[in-house]
């Protein structure tokens, strides 16, 4: 399989240089700069990626790399720090300027050199103070900007690239046209890495790994862990077992929705109807980090005991995904991404090992799997939904027909946005029942019932969001549909802080 190294000194953009790598469907790996060693003695990348990293290779412990890698006739494409490290590494000077080049620049490109083949002198997005003032043996300018004199630096003969400015940022306007040319010009990639040829792979590892052996995943319904039930029953069919806790905090009908998903195929489908449990313990719970804490304690317990009764297990599964193996940090170590967040392993059986098809894939890429193992839409397409449910959606204490409410005034708002056709725009919407009660009147009466908040945001990594636009008409519809139809709320309002200071969910 054709594979790209990209060598992580510690820049902000390191994930985001791996998707577009894997947007030009070449698989890479992301690799910190100090396990690089240990990475290459397993494998043979076919292109290497200096990410960016911090401000200076003068700093103290700025990360270093053995320069034997420039010897490995392996072609190298440095970005921003990365092509500092290259500069002074083989001899070139990189010194301090005056000034820091920050933001959007327009840069002149040699369209002779193979990195920039078609490229249009065009905005690239700058953001150093250190420059490379004098280039090593063996290399020309190939790009220039009215502040910078190298703005990039090829050494054709040794396939050795570095640029100045960051091409895997949307700022960038031919940052895609560059990436491309490194891997399909330079490398001479095909970009043969899709989700046909992935789950194909996939399948073979996990029989590999598993043998005979009985694996049980806890299956939330969530995207990464349905495509990572389908994934495992095609692999190995009945070995698998699957429990889903239904916690009585699902939305309308998602249960249900869930099951039928799974319950026509290979693998055992366990499905525990705990929401009594769930409710008793909630029972009276206002805080919500005591709501989440109980939930997530109530998840495990549940799951364990079912666990249990299956007897003896071999491999436990779990939905990790790329990102939480890149943030970990460590890019080798095991992530124990736990299941709805709560802290550590069930302690179900004694098990071998860890099952996790997924760890290699970005989240966009664990979709484009699911439709290739012809996984429902509702699941693949599904909107991030927290582990503890409703149960952070209803303010304070949580009842049984608090839930109820918030279930069909949610379903009323979710149909009307994709109704409008916002849903693939959005990235996440959902009702909250506030603990407030308001007075109102319906036909000649007086009522006193709940108001209810309304919420749509926009992200791309839910970590800041933007309170999406949507149109009045939209709202409106929503509004009276839900105020008709819904007994018990008789007011709505609509959420429009972003994140920060908000957050997402309002609990
Ligand atoms: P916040 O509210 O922190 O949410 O802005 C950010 C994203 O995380 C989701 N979220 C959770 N997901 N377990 C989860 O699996 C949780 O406990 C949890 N809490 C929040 C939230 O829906 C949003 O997408």
């Amino acid at each position: 399989m054709e594979e790209v190294l990209i060598i992580d000194f510690g820049g902000q953009y390191n994930q985001l240089i791996a998707r577009r790598v894997r947007d030009l469907h070449v698989y890479c790996e992301v690799v910190p700069y100090k396990k690089v060693d240990k990475y290459l003695e397993k494998k043979e990348p076919k292109g290497i990626i200096f990410t960016g990293g911090p401000n200076s290779v003068y700093v103290e412990d700025a990360p270093k790399i053995d320069k034997k890698i420039y010897d490995l006739g392996v072609p190298i494409l440095g970005l921003c720090y990365g092509m500092q490290r290259m500069a002074l590494d083989l001899g070139g000077r990189v010194e301090r300027s005056k000034s820091r080049e920050f933001g959007k620049t327009t840069t002149r490109f040699d369209r002779s050199c193979p990195l920039f083949e078609g490229v249009e002198d065009s905005i690239t997005w700058m953001s150093h103070q250190d420059l490379v003032t004098d280039l090593p043996q063996g290399f020309e300018k190939v790009s220039s900007t009215d502040a910078t004199e190298n703005t990039a630096i090829a050494n054709k003969e040794k396939n050795l690239y570095g640029v100045q400015f960051h091409p895997e940022v949307n700022h960038t306007e031919k940052g895609q046209d560059i990436l491309k040319n490194f891997l399909y010009k330079i490398c001479k990639l095909e970009g043969s890495w899709t989700m046909e040829k992935y789950a194909k792979t996939a399948i073979q590892a996990i029989r590999d790994q598993v043998g005979q052996g009985k694996v049980l995943l806890a299956l939330s319904g969530g995207v990464d862990s349905s495509v990572c039930a389908k994934l495992l029953e095609k692999a190995i069919g009945d070995q698998l077992t699957c429990i889903f806790v239904d916690h009585g905090l699902m939305r309308k009908n998602e249960g249900d929705q869930v099951e039928a998903a799974f319950k026509d195929s290979k693998l055992h489908f366990i499905r525990v109807n705990a929401e009594d449990r769930f409710l008793k313990k909630l029972d009276g719970v206002t805080d919500p980090e005591k709501k989440r804490k109980i939930i997530g304690e109530e998840f495990i317990r549940v799951f364990e005991e079912e666990g249990r009764k299956i007897g003896s297990v071999d491999y436990l599964a779990q939905g990790t995904i790329y990102p939480d193996v890149i943030e970990s940090g460590s890019g080798d170590a095991a992530v124990i991404k736990s299941h709805h967040n709560v802290g550590g392993l069930p302690e179900v059986v004694d098990f071998k090992g860890l099952v996790e098809p997924l760890r290699q894939l970005f989240k966009d890429e664990v979709r484009e799997l699911g439709q290739e193992l012809g996984l429902a839409d509702y699941l693949v397409w599904r909107q991030p939904f927290p582990g503890p449910g409703l149960g952070i959606r209803v303010m304070g204490e949580i009842t049984k027909e608090k839930l109820d409410i918030l279930r069909d005034a949610d379903a009323i708002y979710r149909e009307e946005i994709a109704k409008a056709g916002l849903d693939k725009s959005i990235n996440q919407y959902f009702a909250v029942l506030t603990n407030n009660r308001t007075v109102g009147v319906m036909g000649d009466y007086r009522t006193y019932d709940y108001t209810l908040a309304l919420r749509a945001v926009k992200t791309t990594d839910f970590m800041t969001a933007d309170w999406a636009k949507i149109p009045y008409e939209v709202l409106e519809k929503a509004s009276s549909r839900i105020v008709g139809e819904v007994d018990h709320i008789n007011r709505i309002v609509y959420d429009i802080t972003s994140k920060p200071p908000a957050t997402i969910e309002w609990e």
